[in-house]
């Protein structure tokens, strides 16, 4: 597997894959790989003939306060696990290749809408550094088809409608949630889990297993969440918030029937994102 870290050498390298009229399939990721990470590569390999993935920790979808400099940075350890999940190329830029006129007064990409509530409303702006990062490594890469993970249930509608608005001529591909054995999600920001939260940690899952049950068996919306939070606040969560939406986001009706549960919770130091989707009477 080839590492490039500038625009010169991944459009040579490009441009070779597509003489020979390889499909190419993308994955953008910010580091710290874990197997939810390796499950969009091997996604991506049945979906294409070369898997380029990407490491870029975003300054402009973090917030003030936020873990941008904790954020872990393990880039020899990413290469050895994408090597060996048979990807083809890392492409590893630095802020100052994506960003070179720096951040300020940065042409940027809205998704106004889906991009509000949920997560949207726990960290304002997160979405727009999220849709103009991956703006930029589309037109970078011109891939073929993408795999995002729905565990980031929000990330990947905000993609989406930005893939359809702005006709983006790239095949959208969404991935399982990938999970410990106890049910927690895995994600790069569990490392700042202590071995103390780690129990609890699982509880956000386990909480929303429980509420899809009642859910899918027709108890009231409004109590059931109440209840929810309550069992998240006694098991030692913060929670940003509990929402039941419709599958593509938008508020739940009398004819909604697939669903999906979204929840955001504080663990310590730790925010901790999960969904499951559902299926209501
Ligand atoms: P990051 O958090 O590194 O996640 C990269 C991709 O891996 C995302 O599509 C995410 O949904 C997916 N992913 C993470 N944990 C997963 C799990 N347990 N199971 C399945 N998929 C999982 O999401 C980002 O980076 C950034 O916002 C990015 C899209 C790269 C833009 O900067």
């Amino acid at each position: 597997m080839r590492t490039l870290r500038d625009i010169p050498a991944l459009r040579e390298a490009l441009g070779e894959y597509r003489r020979r009229g390889q499909r190419i399939g993308l994955v953008p990721t910010m580091g710290n790989l874990h197997a939810g990470h390796l499950s969009l590569v091997e996604t991506a390999r049945r979906h294409a003939d070369v898997v380029i993935a990407t490491v870029f920790v975003n300054p402009l979808q973090f917030g003030a306060g936020e873990d941008l400099d904790a954020y872990p940075r393990t880039l020899a350890d990413d290469q050895a696990k994408l090597e060996a999940a048979g990807c083809d190329l890392l492409f590893a830029p630095s802020d100052a290749t994506l960003y070179p006129r720096g951040l300020q007064g940065l042409a940027q990409v809205r998704v106004p809408v889906v991009s509000e509530g949920l997560c949207g409303g726990s960290r304002p702006g997160h979405f727009d550094g999220v849709a103009t990062v991956v703006s930029i490594l589309f037109n970078l890469v011109q891939p073929d088809v993408a795999c995002f993970g729905e565990k980031d249930y929000q990330q990947l509608a905000v993609i989406r409608k930005m893939v359809a608005d702005l006709h983006f001529p790239i095949e959208i591909v969404g991935v399982p949630i990938v999970r410990a054995e106890d049910g927690l999600a895995l994600s790069s920001r569990n490392g700042y889990i202590d071995a103390r939260e780690r129990d609890t940690a699982a509880e956000l899952q386990r909480t929303l297993v429980a509420l899809r049950e009642v859910l899918e068996a027709g108890a009231p919306i409004e109590a059931t969440l109440e209840t929810g939070l309550a069992r998240l606040r006694e098991a030692g969560f913060e929670p940003d918030y509990l929402e039941l939406r419709a599958a593509d986001l938008t508020p739940v009706d009398a004819t909604t029937r697939g669903a999906v549960l979204l929840a955001a919770a504080r663990l310590g130091k730790t925010r901790l994102i999960d969904n499951l989707t559902l299926t209501l009477p």
